[in-house]
């Protein structure tokens, strides 16, 4: 969409069930604030909406953890989320939460429009339910294998392993995530959304008419689209959410996941009367910033939801970010295995823009992504210290000291090739910049604006102003010719300092307003029509003396935080070894129980990837007196070719599954260590094919 009359950028709303880390930050929050904040700067008229999902399992499930109401759990996280956003300079014009009442009346309204245009169709099933606890069992509320991959705790609506979509009844030996129970079947009525019926149109508007997505998500949407949609339950038996408005439906509140992107519009609402010029008018371009594992609901359902609604805009863009992993494993939250947003502000006070600066540096945009304290301490130090901060602070202490703390004048019929060099370089760097965030290219855009600095740098080390100032008369006083020369390097750099101030804003506004203030130049310079300019500090103009924009860390504060991480995890032996059971404890079975498995050594013949699937491979085991396939979810802990040959132990006996539209016949073994690192088994010399394991 070329030149829209207004931009409407939503974030992804945390679920208010705990407090931020650094890779919520990565995955949507960062992005997304360097977006606005240049659009802001390009004086677009845009609004920037998040807020607190408040709804859903996630909020239930650590209430009844904590033994605490929902309402004391999302009262509790709320706040703490908006202040760390706030303090980490996430500049939404809006942190709402989606128990506000405006919420409530909206997303209900919305329901009401498509039930009474005939949207839903209400389907009496049968579903799983938790005796014990007295309650349905969708979503995470339960959890069991996960029939694609045998990820053996696979929740009730996704398999966190390989990433499947998944309805409770399609888990192999389900159980409460309540309390353990084998859950029961009991009759449920609840209202389906056809997403069927927009298959043809989200083909069309996404396959054909988005091929600029992000690869990310074009993929996702178009394997989802090629596998075919099927109508969701959009209510669920419960008393926390947004409650369904019909009489009928006592008992019954909003899917999670329908209330929730309903948030943005609530939001805005709750924001301006004039919302409707935002969600209404065809002429704003709405895009919506979120981590990997929101795509299908941001780019398939709630656009089938608005498209079926009427009367909104639609996505023009979803630019999803994978996932950032700390210190090479995943993030997990249970765990403990995570940096927390609030806890790094209170070790490192006035240090966002460090944070912001090294995530946005090595941002998860393309793949995942891992975070290391070593490579934070490395890029503080080698490049915002070294290279922007150094290179401001010897513009900064040459100019007062050589220069009576002035800018001085350019001599224009005095420039050389290299200030000829530099001031191109600063005329060309602020296209590059923008076209990459045009782009949702955050971390290229930041590269150009270090770029510049460096180029600052090497500027400032061919015209060597300080060895110029050795040039004196012979009272001592720097000569006519060499102080020209001084002033030309110092009244570029400075005039390269202002530039560096506007490009690097969007990403860093807390060093972008001190060095305003080094500048005495007020925030309308931060402008990007202002980047390019070499006059944006007048001759003569007296200039504060430098601050300290970045400081080095030292090795010790970085072992700290290692250690506090490593402190902090939970790992899964003192699980087991405390009051907490072992997830993956089973109940006792009998000799005869076991004797049912029918375990065999196989060797591997052949093993290709399945097309369009990242986990899975397709492998042909010899079994002796047969050859088997077999789909196994191992695609990312080994090649095909190191299979190839290799003795595997198999369940021979497992009933056959289709798996992406193969039979396998069998499982594969592996052991799964507390890194979710797969390890296959195999016998410690050549057996023959077909042996039994017992
Ligand atoms: O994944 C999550 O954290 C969800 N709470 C995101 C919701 S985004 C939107 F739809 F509200
Ligand atoms: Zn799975």
């Amino acid at each position: 969409m070329q030149n829209p009359s207004r931009y409407l950028v939503t974030a992804a709303l945390p679920y208010a069930n705990g407090p931020v880390h650094i890779g919520h930050l990565a995955g949507c929050y960062l992005p997304a604030d360097i977006y606005v904040r240049y659009l802001r700067a390009c004086k677009k008229d845009v609004l920037f909406i998040c807020g607190s999902d408040e709804h859903g399992v996630p909020i239930t499930i650590r209430a009844l953890k904590e033994g605490v109401t929902p309402q004391e759990v999302v009262d509790r996280y709320h706040p703490m989320i908006k202040e760390s956003m706030e303090r980490m300079g996430i500049s939404f014009d809006i942190y709402s939460r989606t128990s506000h009442p405006v919420h409530h009346e909206t997303a209900a309204a919305f329901f009401k429009k498509l039930h009474d245009d005939g949207y839903f169709e209400v389907k009496e099933t049968e579903q799983y339910f938790d005796e014990k606890a007295g309650v349905f069992l969708a979503d995470r509320y339960i959890t069991g294998t996960c029939p694609v991959c045998g990820y053996e705790k696979a929740y009730g609506d996704q398999c966190e392993k390989c990433g499947s979509s998944l309805s409770p009844e399609q888990l192999i030996q389900p159980r409460s995530a309540l309390s353990d129970a084998i859950p029961v079947k009991r009759k449920t009525k609840h209202w389906y959304f056809p997403l069927q019926r927009f298959e043809g149109w989200l083909k069309e508007w996404i396959l054909e008419g988005h091929k600029e997505w992000k690869n990310n998500v074009y993929g996702q949407c178009k394997s989802w689209l090629e596998n075919g949609l099927q109508s969701r339950a959009m209510t669920r038996d419960s008393h926390w959410g947004v409650k369904v408005p019909l009489p009928e439906a006592e008992g019954k509140v909003l899917y999670v996941w329908f209330d929730a992107p309903i948030g943005y519009i609530s939001a805005t609402k709750e924001l301006t009367p004039r919302w409707q010029d935002y969600w209404c008018d065809n002429d704003t371009r709405l895009i919506h910033f979120i981590g990997k594992d929101n795509i299908v609901f941001h780019c398939i359902i709630f656009p089938s939801m608005l498209k079926a609604h009427g009367g909104f805009v639609l996505p023009d863009n979803v630019p999803a970010n994978e996932f950032l992993n700390i210190e090479g494993d995943k993030v997990s939250t249970s765990r403990n295995w995570a940096v927390w947003v609030h806890e790094y502000l209170n070790d490192f006070p006035d240090a966002q823009d460090i944070m912001r600066y090294v995530l946005c540096a090595n941002a998860p945009e393309t793949k995942d992504n891992d975070f290391t304290w070593k490579d934070f301490q490395d890029r503080n130090n080698n490049e915002l210290v070294a290279i922007l901060g150094n290179f401001i602070n010897r513009t900064w202490v040459l100019m007062h000291k050589l220069c009576s703390g002035k800018v001085p004048r350019l001599h224009e019929n005095l420039l050389d090739d290299d200030d000829r060099w530099i001031m191109d370089e600063i005329k060309s760097a602020p296209q590059k910049v923008s076209n990459c965030i045009e782009q949702f290219k955050f971390r290229d855009a930041l590269f150009e604006v270090m770029e510049l600095a460096r180029k600052g740098n090497q500027y400032m080390q061919k015209k060597e102003p300080w060895i110029k100032a050795r040039q004196t008369d012979p009272d001592g006083k720097i000569t006519a010719e060499a102080q020209q020369d001084i002033d030309n390097a110092l009244h570029l750099c400075l005039q390269l300092t202002a530039n560096l101030a506007i490009l690097i804003h969007p990403f860093l506004p807390f060093t972008a307003k001190k060095m305003l203030h080094m500048m005495k130049v007020v925030d309308r310079m931060l402008f990007w029509e202002n980047a390019g300019k070499l006059n944006l500090l007048s001759t003569g103009y007296s200039l504060r003396a430098p601050e300290l924009l970045f400081r080095k860390i030292e090795d010790e504060e970085i072992q700290k935080q290692i250690e506090k991480l490593k402190a902090g995890l939970v790992p899964a032996e003192e699980k087991n070894a405390s009051q907490l059971p072992d997830e993956n404890a089973k109940a006792e079975i009998s000799f005869q129980d076991f004797e049912k498995l029918d375990l065999r050594i196989g060797t591997v013949l052949t093993c290709e990837k399945v097309k369009n699937v990242d986990k899975l491979l397709k492998l042909e085991v010899d079994l002796g007196h047969e050859k088997r396939v077999i789909v196994s979810g191992i695609a990312q802990h080994y090649s095909p070719e190191e299979l190839v040959g290799r003795q595997v132990v198999i369940v021979a006996n497992l009933a056959p599954r289709k798996i992406k539209g193969i039979e396998s016949k069998g499982m594969i073994l592996t052991a799964e260590d507390a890194n979710g690192n797969l390890h296959l088994l195999q016998p410690d010399q050549f057996t023959e094919p077909g042996s039994a394991v017992k």
